[in-house]
């Protein structure tokens, strides 16, 4: 029997929804534990790596990569994480597969979860990463969204912690737009305690509905959040300073009104640097714009770790799909997969194939 088949346009954002136990589409889903957790695995696969050893968890595991817009450091992250692992990806462009045109996504997500073990999506849209979400019998995994990027938050946490040790009590200044970035950095860091300023011009500030979801994460867990068009006030006491770009591809029409509204006082110079204590290090999930949102004296200084950030993707990566995965791939003895094997042996023996092309010779 054919099930009832939802269109976009008989769903609404209300009724979406999506299981936390098995997709990963917003760090708020998860508790603390559950992500401190996550980086302890990191910090496993890493060593592991470093150590020309990483361990093949995900062994003849798939996963099917859907990119709405073009990526560097999440696709190849995620694609090298695989082959680490012992699986391999698929990478999925819209307009090369048909989702939401021609097969509606619900037909997708089903198809997908027949024949691939996990799915990586960058959607334009939050609700279509939901969406794919709510339809998949297999982990969804946001590889960035217009709202939040969630893998980019796990790694940035991880190279904090890397870099400063103990993340409670340290403060991190978002220096410029409100971007996608600068929300899920918003909400991980005040999940790990720490202090989050967000320095703009009052027209570029985070909104109010951001905020109230990292104050839920200060009241559970300390720090604090702050927005603040006082960016020299903002970086004194900072531990660490990001920012992201101020305009993205469909905002090309905005760009003199932005460049105005953050120029000069919202760029990251060497500066503003100085305004903050000597050991605040400088952070930027890339692509960066040099001479826009940061000089080359700042990206290129002894306090930049945005290569080692933009590394810790693939570690991270790893850990996100082994800690999605990993519980839900049947392991497989090797006793069952000799069994079948000299069954299919057995009968390519003895199948009646067309005899008119008989098989080459065994080679000596
Ligand atoms: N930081 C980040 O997500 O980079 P890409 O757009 O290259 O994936």
């Amino acid at each position: 029997m054919k099930g009832t088949c939802p269109t976009h346009e008989e769903t609404t954002v209300a009724d979406r929804q999506y299981d936390p136990g098995k997709d990963f589409i917003d760090t708020q889903d998860h508790s603390r534990e559950e992500l401190a957790g996550l980086l302890d695995l990191i910090a496993l696969l890493k060593d592991a790596d470093q150590d020309g050893a990483c361990p093949e968890l995900l062994k003849d595991v798939s996963l099917g990569m859907i990119f709405e817009e073009p990526s560097t450091r999440t696709r190849v992250s995620f694609e090298v994480a695989m082959v680490k692992l012992g699986g391999h990806a698929l990478y999925l462009r819209p307009g090369e597969i048909h989702m939401g045109v021609r097969e509606s996504l619900y037909d997708t997500a089903k198809v997908l979860s027949r024949m691939v073990d996990v799915i990586e999506a960058r959607t334009l849209k939050h609700e279509t990463c939901v969406e794919l979400a709510r339809w998949s019998d297999v982990p969804v995994i946001n590889g960035l969204t217009d709202l939040n990027h969630p893998t980019q938050a796990i790694c940035d946490v991880f190279t904090m912690r890397e870099k400063l040790g103990e993340l409670a009590g340290r403060t991190c200044v978002f220096v410029g737009d409100r971007t996608n970035v600068c929300s899920s950095t918003m909400w991980i860091t005040t999940m790990f305690g720490m202090h989050f300023v967000h320095a703009a011009p009052p027209a570029y500030q985070a909104p109010a509905e951001w905020v109230a979801i990292a104050e839920e994460n200060v009241a559970r867990y300390g720090g604090s959040v702050t927005v603040t068009d006082d960016v020299a006030g903002a970086v004194a006491n900072a531990d660490v300073i990001y920012t992201d770009l101020w305009w993205w591809v469909d905002q090309e029409d905005e760009i003199p009104e932005r460049r105005a509204a953050f120029m000069p006082d919202y760029q990251v110079t060497p500066e503003l640097m100085a305004k903050a204590p000597e050991h605040a290090i400088f952070m930027h999930c890339l692509p960066a714009s040099r001479g826009v949102e940061v000089t080359d004296a700042v990206i290129d200084s002894p306090q930049s770790v945005v290569f080692d950030q933009a590394e810790n993707r693939l570690h991270a990566e790893k850990g996100i799909l082994v800690w999605r995965t990993y519980p839900r791939i049947a392991h497989v003895s090797d006793e069952l997969k000799a069994y079948h094997r000299g069954k299919v042996e057995s009968f390519l023996a003895t199948a009646h194939w067309d005899r008119r092309y008989p098989p080459p010779a065994p080679l000596a």
